[in-house]
């Protein structure tokens, strides 16, 4: 085969075979097929797209580059869950302990990436002494015992992914529809989930902004799953204003501990719940979607959700008494207001520069080294559709340095006043099954 005939081929707009991708997929890993000719395959798929065969087929060839999780020693359907990202999404942490105390077995591998905030496992070691340096016999043992546990990223995973994904980054081919959802969806697969459940956003601080892209991108998903034998299904949900009130670290375990108490912000309480009976049904055990949603009120009303996250914390050596006095997790040395200059309707929050502001307090890693400030961080005050007097907190800033104006500029700038009133947005656009 060469690879110069496989470039015409796709920049024609015919279908490649399994075979075909296979040899693509497997040469660039090893590094036989240079960089200049990925680069314009990646631009031919940019323009003419791909057929549902041949992004199964490219999924699976980034999986078998790698190691592939394997978790038959866990009992009972393992349901993973993806966020496509944005801004203080707290779901993975309510998530987590609330399907769980439902019996869904929650065997998370995560990492620390970059952000506005940091990834799931910095949030949780906001939590004094938790940590995820974890045998692999440890996290079974500890998912068939609590039902959840988390760990570290371990092993070489896609390494074809994390290598396309870098040439795509310098050569204009990441918004690529069906180059997102093979990537994702290769990760997923090879981290060993029998089911996923994603949360795709869409709006001003979404990776796919339109809505109808955000659709192409979920089912581009959802089909991938189903073709290669793993129970698949997608929520599309706002992200034009970030999720909840906490964007920031341990601002943010505060928010999820409230939200398993059923005292959280409407918002995520509700697409934690959307989400979660998914899971539920996903795992076999909920007759309806219904049934599910029903299954995890009783663990929040009954206290069950939040016990489980007290248990799987004080499991991987955390504090759990933080779950009863959050005052415990780290906190700011500095607390100011940002006072709305006029009356008005919240219009807009963009989260994109509500990242950038929690980024500049220390919140987020701009680079892979920098470390990052559990404390700080943001609590917003208002959403869109409330009414503002002058002069009401539109955000609470917690910082650790007295001089934020930066910080304030920014936010003044991401928080659109309108005279008439607003309708707040859509939460959840839509659920996407199987065809
Ligand atoms: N996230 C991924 O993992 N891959 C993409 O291509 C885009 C976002
Ligand atoms: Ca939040």
């Amino acid at each position: 085969m060469r690879m110069v005939d496989l470039i015409q081929k796709k920049r024609d707009g015919e279908e490649l075979t399994a075979e075909e991708i296979q040899f693509i997929v497997e040469g660039y890993t090893d590094g036989s097929i240079p960089d200049y000719q990925i680069s314009s395959l990646l631009m031919a798929i940019y323009f003419k797209g791909m057929t549902a065969a041949e992004l199964a087929d490219l999924t699976m060839a980034m999986v078998a580059s790698g190691d592939q999780i394997d978790l038959s020693a866990i009992e009972g359907v393992k349901v993973d869950k993806h966020s496509t990202g944005g801004v203080g999404d707290t779901t993975t942490l309510v998530l987590g302990p609330l399907v769980a105390a439902a019996g869904v077995p929650v065997a998370k591998m995560s990492g620390r990436g970059l952000g506005h905030t940091g990834g799931t496992i910095d949030k949780l070691e906001s939590i004094e002494g938790f940590h995820v340096e974890i045998t692999s016999d440890e996290f079974i043992e500890l998912v068939n015992k609590n039902k959840i546990a988390v760990v570290g990223q371990t092993g070489n995973l896609t390494p074809a992914d994390k290598k396309l994904y870098a040439l795509r980054d310098v050569t204009g081919t990441v918004n690529s529809i069906p180059l997102i959802a093979s990537s994702i969806m290769s990760k997923k697969i090879a981290a060993g989930a029998d089911a996923i459940v994603l949360d795709v956003k869409t709006g001003a601080g979404a990776l796919v902004k339109t809505l109808e892209d955000s659709r192409a991108l979920a089912q581009a998903m959802v089909n991938i799953g189903n073709n290669v034998g793993r129970k698949t299904m997608a929520v599309i949900s706002d992200m034009s204003q970030p999720l909840g009130f906490a964007i920031g670290n341990a601002l943010e375990v505060r928010e999820a501990i409230d939200t398993l108490k059923g005292e959280g912000p409407e918002d995520l309480t509700e697409l934690c719940l959307v989400l979660g009976s998914h899971m539920v049904y996903a795992a076999g055990l909920a007759e309806s979607l219904e049934d599910a949603r029903q299954m995890l009120l009783k663990v929040i009303n009954n206290g069950e959700a939040l016990e489980k996250f007290r248990v799987f914390i004080e499991a991987q050596g955390g504090d759990g008494s933080i779950v009863d006095d959050p005052s415990k997790l780290p906190q700011a040395a500095y607390k100011f207001e940002l006072p709305a200059k006029e009356e008005g309707y919240v219009a807009e929050i963009i989260a994109d520069h509500v990242g950038t502001a929690a980024m500049w307090l220390g919140a987020g890693r701009a680079t892979k080294d920098s470390e990052i400030d559990l404390a700080v961080g943001l609590m917003l005050n208002k959403k869109i559709g409330d009414h503002v007097n002058a002069g009401d907190s539109l955000v609470t800033i917690y910082s650790n340095r007295e001089e934020i104006s930066q910080v304030k500029e920014e936010l003044y700038k991401s928080i659109i006043l309108a005279k008439e009133a607003v309708a707040p947005p859509v939460l959840v656009h839509q659920e996407i099954t199987k065809e």
